[in-house]
């Protein structure tokens, strides 16, 4: 069983910020990803759709024989987990439990802001998972949805994504957050402006990172550790590969030469 594949999707491309993550803390363990790019966004739509493409991209990788199932979509996280341990054979993370439970342990007001999809914030899982901590008083929510479209378009350091975030932390910053959320796939390649923006006081939390060490954490405690692996990645996408090989780059920090197209139809078991 620890021989077997991490098993990670996504609405898309962002996920990839969490296999990142996972390949560096874990350079032994090997992932199947799959991005629902014929499908993406997730974000803007119904809970009872996300739930439900959530299901298909699951099976999917179950089909794969994986040991583990990380769900790296904060959207698809924060509706869809309790159907997917209810039918998934294997442990299932999400990136909103690990995200929360490090903004709790960072913050030393307990005044924590999160920014995310509308998908996200309406789901109010990220305000509810930091509400669970002691340490959070209280908690500033803001959704940010023009956020993954500039990150897609690589505006990073652009004079528009400053002003974007400015818009939208504003108002967090009036509440007086120490701690900052980001709770997007996309939200950590914008780290670097988000800082200039907010400046040295207040902390920025990546779920991705948190993610990884919970996927640690799991596979120690399960006895599924792979030890002496080769780390290989492969890469699903439901949409033809080729945009998402452009921007992959940008999200997982080296070129994904091969990305196999399989059609929304046949990710059923
Ligand atoms: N992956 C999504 C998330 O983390 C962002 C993109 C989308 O809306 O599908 O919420």
């Amino acid at each position: 069983m620890s021989s077997r594949r991490i098993g990670i999707f996504d609405s898309g491309v962002g996920g990839l910020t969490v296999v990142r993550a996972v390949n560096t803390l874990l350079p032994g363990e090997s992932v199947v990803y799959f991005g629902d790019t014929a499908r993406v966004p997730y974000g803007s739509k119904s809970p009872e759709t996300v739930v439900r493409f959530s299901i298909e991209d699951a099976e999917f990788l179950l089909g794969k024989g994986i040991k583990l199932l990380v769900v790296a979509c904060n959207t698809a996280s924060s509706v869809s987990l309790p159907a997917l341990r209810e039918f998934a054979d294997v442990p299932v993370i999400g990136v909103i439990e690990p995200g929360a439970k490090t903004a709790a342990a960072s913050t030393q007001n307990g005044i924590v802001g999160v920014i995310g999809t509308l998908g996200t914030i309406s789901s109010g899982a990220y305000q509810k998972a930091l509400r669970s901590f002691g340490t959070v008083l209280r908690v500033v929510a803001q959704p940010s949805p023009l956020l993954v479209p500039l990150v897609e378009e690589g505006w990073l350091e652009h004079r528009i994504t400053e002003l974007v975030l400015r818009e939208y932390t504003s108002p967090l910053v009036s509440e007086g957050i120490d701690t900052l959320v980001l709770g997007c796939t996309h939200y950590p390649l914008l780290k670097e402006a988000l800082a200039g923006v907010l400046g040295p006081g207040i902390s920025l939390v990546d779920s991705a990172g948190a993610t990884a060490a919970e996927v640690s954490t799991i596979l120690d405690s399960e006895g599924l550790r792979n030890e002496g692996g080769s780390g290989e990645n492969s890469f699903y996408v439901s949409d033809i590969p080729l945009k998402f090989q452009e921007i992959a780059q940008r999200f997982l920090g080296r070129s994904v030469p091969l990305v196999t197209h399989v059609e929304v139809g046949d990710l059923h078991r």
